[in-house]
C-alpha cells in the first residue's frame, strides 16, 4: 500500500519530530493532540527545525514553507478520515494507548495501518483492542527523530506481511533505515539501553559520584555520544521510568531503576521538558 497521507497522534517530544520528518519528505501529515498547548509547542519546534535547515543553507525559505504546508495541526478526529497510516506517539501508558487505538479503529478508513511508537509495550496487546490486528505494528523512532536514522519495525502476533512491507517502504521514503524486530518487551535497542541505564543508576546511588562526572566518563571513553543522565533528561524521565517498569515486570530485577529516577518523577522533574531532571535547565 502506498501512503499518500499520514497522521501522528501526540505532539510531544517524539510526535512533533516524527511529523516534521514526514513533512520534510514531502508527505502530507496530520498531527493530533488533545492539548492545544502541546500543538503550539510542536508548531514552534517544527518551525525551529526548518529554520535551522535554512540557516545551514540546506533549504530555501520557499522550500521550507512548502514542506511546512504539508502539516495540519489539529485536536479533531475529523482530520484523520483520509489518512492511510497513523503513528501513535502518546505517553507510554498501556491503558491510554489502548483507548487511543480503539478510538482510531473507529474513525480511520478500514484499510489504514495503526502503528505505535511505543518504547517497550506489547504491540499484540494494542492490536487486540482493534478490529484490524493484521494492520497494527510497532514503528519505533529514536530520539531525536529528525536526526536518528533507525526505525525498529515491530511485528505483533497477527501483523500481516503486507503491513510490515508497507511500513518498511514508508521508513525508506522518509529517509530512515528500517530494521525488522520480532516483538519482545523493549525490542532490541531499549532492552540494551535500559539495562545499562539501570546499572548506571545503581552505580551512582551506591557511589555518590556526581551525574556530570559519570556523563563525562562515558562520553570521554567513547562509549556513547551523550552521557546517560543528559540522555535521560532529553528523552523524558517519565518515559524512561515507564519503560524501566515495563522491562522490570518482563525480565526482573536487572532492569530495576535506582531510587533517583522514581524520586525525580514523583516530584514532577521530568528532564528537559519540565526544566528540571538530573540537571537543571532553568
Ligand atoms: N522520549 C523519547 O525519547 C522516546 C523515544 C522513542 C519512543 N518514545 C515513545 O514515544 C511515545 C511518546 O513519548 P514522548 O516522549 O513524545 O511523550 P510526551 O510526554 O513528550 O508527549 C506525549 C503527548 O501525547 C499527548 N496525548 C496524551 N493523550 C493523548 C490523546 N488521547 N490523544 C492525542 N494526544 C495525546 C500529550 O498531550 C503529549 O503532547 C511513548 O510511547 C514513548 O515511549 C519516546
Amino acid at each position: 500500500m502506498y501512503i499518500k497521507r499520514a497522521a501522528v497522534i501526540g505532539s510531544g517530544t517524539m510526535g512533533a519530530d516524527i511529523a516534521y520528518v514526514i513533512a520534510n519528505a514531502g508527505i502530507p501529515v496530520v498531527i493530533k493532540d488533545v492539548a492545544d498547548e502541546a500543538l503550539e509547542k510542536a508548531k514552534a519546534h517544527v518551525a525551529d527545525l526548518f529554520q535551522t535547515r535554512i540557516n545551514r543553507g540546506r533549504m530555501t525559505p520557499e522550500d521550507a514553507q512548502k514542506r511546512q504546508a504539508f502539516m495540519t495541526f489539529t485536536t479533531s478526529n475529523e482530520d484523520l478520515k483520509d489518512v492511510s497510516l497513523v503513528i501513535e506517539a502518546v505517553s507510554e501508558n498501556m491503558a491510554l494507548k489502548k483507548r487511543v487505538f480503539q478510538e482510531l479503529d473507529h474513525v480511520l478508513p478500514p484499510l489504514a495501518i495503526i502503528a505505535s511508537n511505543t518504547s517497550a509495550l506489547s504491540v499484540t496487546e494494542l492490536a487486540e483492542v482493534t478490529g484490524r490486528p493484521e494492520r497494527v505494528a510497532g514503528f519505533h523512532f529514536f530520539f531525536p527523530a529528525h536526526m536518528m536514522k533507525l526505525i525498529e519495525v515491530i511485528s505483533g502476533e497477527k501483523t500481516s506481511q503486507e503491513t510490515l512491507e508497507t511500513l518498511r517502504r514508508f521508513a525508506e521514503e522518509i529517509r530512515k533505515i528500517p530494521v525488522s524486530v520480532k516483538e519482545c518487551p523493549g525490542f532490541v535497542v531499549n532492552r540494551v539501553l535500559m539495562a545499562s541505564m539501570a546499572e548506571v543508576l545503581r552505580f551512582q546511588d551506591e557511589s555518590g559520584v556526581p551525574y556530570q562526572e559519570i556523563d563525562q566518563a562515558i562520553t570521554k571513553a567513547g562509549l556513547a555520544p551523550m552521557g546517560p543522565f543528559v540522555l535521560g533528561d532529553a528523552l523524558g524521565l517519565d518515559v524512561a521510568l515507564e519503560v524501566a517498569h515495563t522491562l522490570t515486570a518482563a525480565y526482573g530485577e536487572r532492569f530495576q531503576p535506582g531510587p533517583q529516577l522514581e524520586a525525580l518523577v514523583k516530584d514532577g522533574h521530568l528532564g528537559l521538558k519540565s526544566g528540571q531532571g538530573f540537571y537543571s535547565y532553568r
